[in-house]
Order: C-alpha cells, then sequence, then structure tokens
C-alpha cells in the first residue's frame, strides 16, 4: 500500500448497533461466520470490489484494503442496544432471517451481545412495547446515559475506535423545524428543555455518539444527523456522519433502472411501486406516521435523476398536477412473507413520437440480506473517513443511502443516481489512498 496520510486502523473497532433486529443480527451473524471462515461476505463493497489505479498499461484493480487501510473483521467488537431484552442470538433466532445452522456455530459469541437500556420514547415507534428501556426525567438525560454506555463499552472490550450505526426502527417523521434544527446551541437547549416533539430519540444517539468520538450512521430513514445542527455538532467534533437509509431492495433497483430511462431520453408518464413485507419493520411501516418517513425517503430518489426541469418533454408530464410524472410508493404489513419482502414496480414510458410502453419490475428480495453487507462498508468507511480526518456528511457514502445527506439549506441536490455514486464512492478511495481521481466506470 502507498504511504498515505490515514491513520493506521491499530486496535479494535467497536461498533455499537442501535436496534437488535432483523438488520442489526444478520449483519453481526454474518460478520461471526465470516471471520471463521463459514460463509462468505457477499455483497459487500469493502471485502469484494476492486477499483482501477492507473490507465492504459499502468492499470491495476486493487481491492480497497489495498488502496486504504481498513480495518479487518477480526478487530471488530458488537455492541446494541434494544428496548426488548433478548441477546443476538435470540434475537436472531426470532427474526427467522437465517437459518438455524447459519447461527449456531457462533451461538456464543452472539449470545454475549447483550442489549444495553434502549433510549426510546413510544411515541416515536407505537407498535413496540419492550421494557428494556432507560428511565430518563429529559432528552438531555437520555444523551449523557447513551454516552457513558458508549464510554464503558469501549473501555471493558478495549477499542481504540468505535462507530455507531442506527439500524433500529423508522421513527415517525419529524419536520425539520428551525428553531430547534437549525444551530447547535438550539438543538441542545431543546434536549435540556425535554423538547419531546422535536427531540426524536435518534438525535440522543447521534449527539452522545459525536460528542463520545464516534462516527454516527443512519441507516433508517429518521430526520437525525439531516439537520444544521448535528453538521455544526459534526465540524466541532471533527467527526464523519452519514444517512440516511439503506439502500437496499426496490430503491437500488430504482436508482440503477432509472438510468437507462434517462440515457436513451425516454420518456416517462408514472411509476408505481408497491411492496409487501411481513417483518417487525413492516409492522413499525403499518403506522402511518412512520411511514411517512419512509415514503419520503423512498419518493425523492427518482425526482434528482430523471428531472422534470430539465427535460419537461420527457418528464414534465403526467398526471402529478402535470408538473411531472405520477410517482407513487407504497409499502403493505403483509405477515406471512416476514423478511422476505416483495416488490412490484410499473413504469410507464414512452417513446419515438410518444407511443407508450410498459416495464415490470417483481423483486422477491430478502431485506436483511440486502441491508447486512452495506451495514459492514458503512461501519468501516465510515471508520476509516475518520481516521483520514474527514468530517460533517460523507457524500461518497451516498451509494448506500437512499435519501442520501445534503446541504438543503444552500439548494445543493442529493445525488441518487447510482453510477455517479459509485463513482464518488471510488474516487474518495483513491483519494484517501494518495491517488487521482478518475471519472471512467469501469
Ligand atoms: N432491511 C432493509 O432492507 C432496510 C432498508 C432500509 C432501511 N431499513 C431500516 O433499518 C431499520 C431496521 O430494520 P429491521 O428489519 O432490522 O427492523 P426490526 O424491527 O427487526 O429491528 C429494529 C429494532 O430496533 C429496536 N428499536 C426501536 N427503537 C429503538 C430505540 N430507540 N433504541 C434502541 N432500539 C430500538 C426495536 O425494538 C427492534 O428490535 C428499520 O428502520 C428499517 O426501516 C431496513
Amino acid at each position: 500500500m502507498k504511504q498515505t496520510n490515514v491513520k493506521p486502523a491499530d486496535g479494535r473497532l467497536g461498533i455499537l448497533v442501535v436496534g437488535n433486529g432483523a438488520v442489526a443480527t444478520t449483519f453481526m451473524t454474518g460478520v461471526l461466520m465470516a471471520r471463521r471462515g463459514l460463509t462468505k461476505p457477499v455483497g459487500s463493497m469493502t471485502q469484494y470490489d476492486k477499483i482501477r489505479i492507473g490507465k492504459g498499461d499502468d492499470k491495476k484493480y486493487l481491492s480497497y484494503s489495498e488502496v486504504v487501510p481498513l480495518a479487518k473483521l477480526d478487530d471488530i467488537v458488537f455492541g446494541t442496544w434494544d428496548v426488548y431484552p433478548q441477546n443476538s442470538y435470540q434475537a436472531a433466532m426470532y427474526a427467522e432471517v437465517l437459518k438455524e445452522k447459519d447461527i449456531n456455530p457462533v451461538k456464543d459469541e452472539l449470545e454475549k451481545i447483550v442489549p444495553m437500556k434502549a433510549a426510546f420514547d413510544k411515541n416515536y415507534a407505537k407498535r413496540l412495547d419492550g421494557d428494556n428501556v432507560k428511565q430518563c426525567a429529559t432528552r438531555w438525560e437520555m444523551v449523557e446515559e447513551l454516552r457513558k454506555d458508549i464510554r464503558d463499552f469501549k473501555e471493558k472490550n478495549g477499542c481504540s475506535r468505535v462507530v455507531v450505526l442506527w439500524a433500529a426502527s423508522t421513527e415517525i417523521y419529524v419536520p425539520i423545524y428551525e428553531p430547534v434544527h437549525y444551530t447547535l446551541a438550539a438543538l441542545e437547549q431543546a434536549m435540556k428543555d425535554d423538547d419531546r416533539e422535536h427531540i426524536a430519540p435518534s438525535m440522543c444517539y447521534a449527539y452522545a455518539a459525536l460528542t463520545e468520538g464516534a462516527p454516527f450512521i443512519m441507516g433508517a430513514p429518521n430526520t437525525t444527523v439531516d439537520i444544521p445542527a448535528m453538521w455544526e455538532l459534526a465540524e466541532k467534533t471533527k467527526l464523519p456522519i452519514a444517512g440516511k437509509d439503506f439502500k437496499t431492495g426496490q430503491t437500488l433497483v430504482k436508482s440503477g433502472f432509472a438510468p437507462i430511462i434517462g440515457t436513451r431520453c425516454l420518456g416517462l408518464n408514472g411509476w408505481f411501486s408497491t411492496n409487501i413485507l411481513g417483518n417487525r419493520d413492516g409492522l413499525v411501516l403499518d403506522e402511518p406516521a412512520n411511514f411517512r418517513t419512509k415514503e419520503v425517503s423512498k419518493l425523492s430518489t427518482l425526482e434528482t435523476i430523471l428531472k422534470p426541469e430539465a427535460q419537461p418533454d420527457l418528464y414534465g408530464h403526467g398526471n402529478d398536477e402535470d408538473t411531472q410524472y405520477y410517482h407513487k410508493v407504497r409499502i403493505n404489513y403483509y405477515p406471512p412473507r416476514n423478511d422476505n419482502k416483495e416488490g412490484w414496480d410499473n413504469i410507464d414510458i414512452f417513446g419515438w413520437m410518444g407511443y407508450p410502453m410498459q416495464i415490470k419490475i417483481n423483486f422477491l428480495c430478502r431485506d436483511s440480506i440486502l441491508a447486512a453487507p452495506l451495514c459492514l462498508d458503512l461501519c468501516l468507511l465510515s471508520d476509516l473517513a475518520a481516521r483520514a480526518g474527514r468530517y460533517g456528511t460523507q457524500r461518497f457514502l451516498s451509494f448506500f443511502l437512499k435519501s442520501p445527506q445534503h446541504d438543503y439549506t444552500r439548494g445543493e441536490e442529493p445525488v441518487n443516481h447510482l453510477y455517479q455514486q459509485y463513482t464518488m464512492l471510488k474516487n474518495a478511495i483513491r483519494e484517501m489512498g494518495g491517488y487521482e481521481a478518475d471519472e471512467e466506470i469501469d
């Protein structure tokens, strides 16, 4: 590896996962199994992808760990918080994502991962009623208890670094409220004043992580680190943040497929996406206020790839008040399918002289199987970013996210186009490895 300015990945990396549900336990089990050589971390960019370095005769394809110093799977220590007290073995069995034969070899390790008490407010996820919950008088007290959890975990496990990843339920929709969310001082005051309407529990986790020196990643669509107050905190603490909402099934397909329509200058009249899923995530999303958070996140993908204002002839039609194509997303809770989500997309396109055509996509996916490698990559890459001295919103991680964080106060648009995101990802790795950025696709 070339000499870089990135600090080495020495010592143990603590990964503290908020939520000990389907995604979290599938992620943890897979890492523990992979490092014993009992499975393969399929789908993980950090473990499989290769980046071209140099051009022409000099070109080489290197894996990420040959370009930058990445933490090894062997150095990871897991911890978690959840409103239910079951350890990660019990939770993995309950989730029924993985077969018992794929969990049992690491049963002893999973049993040792016992959730710390959650910072939780039932108003933010009405369908949950676990009792492994902190009793806090104010949001500020929540922050202080979480900070203590992080410090204790780090010390007890001899970690040199910690990353905090939110893989807990989607909270109710919290609209951005300028008087509280725009400055750090106002956010801190609201936490002290126990403003429960504007301070979600997830914000307490993020605040605690950043003040304890840990990067924070938001894997759900919650309003958490996508507010100016948190950007200010990330800048002050010089730590990376990333969010939001893992880009796994239908939206991955959408952000990879929409460029086909856009690059061939075909028209779009409408895109209807619907899903059925039956896991606890689906149960929480069955509550309209929680679904709203997800809907906003899922809808945002298409508009920045197929832009009505840039191509009114192609994307300015449809039924959405005649300003653009019609775009609808539905999620239906359907218990028989558990984690095996099924998504349908019906795409109404048009071609030469306006003649209509249809495309149908039916994705029979497995939600947590798709999310687990993203958890690994997001944790390893935000730890890398911290060691490289990068802080604030990490735009190169947009590749993994449905609704990438961006500075809306300055009119910045997120990049949702999968292949542009891939270029951003590779260029950030190249840059951290001391190589030149490159726009070529391979
Ligand atoms: N799997 C995917 O493809 C995918 C994609 C994008 C986003 N997500 C998001 O990832 C999250 C996790 O999904 P899942 O399928 O594992 O759900 P899950 O319901 O199986 O697990 C979530 C866990 O979080 C816990 N929890 C809720 N609030 C908490 C809090 N304040 N503190 C600590 N724990 C808390 C719940 O008790 C539950 O055990 C969801 O928000 C989901 O929307 C998943």
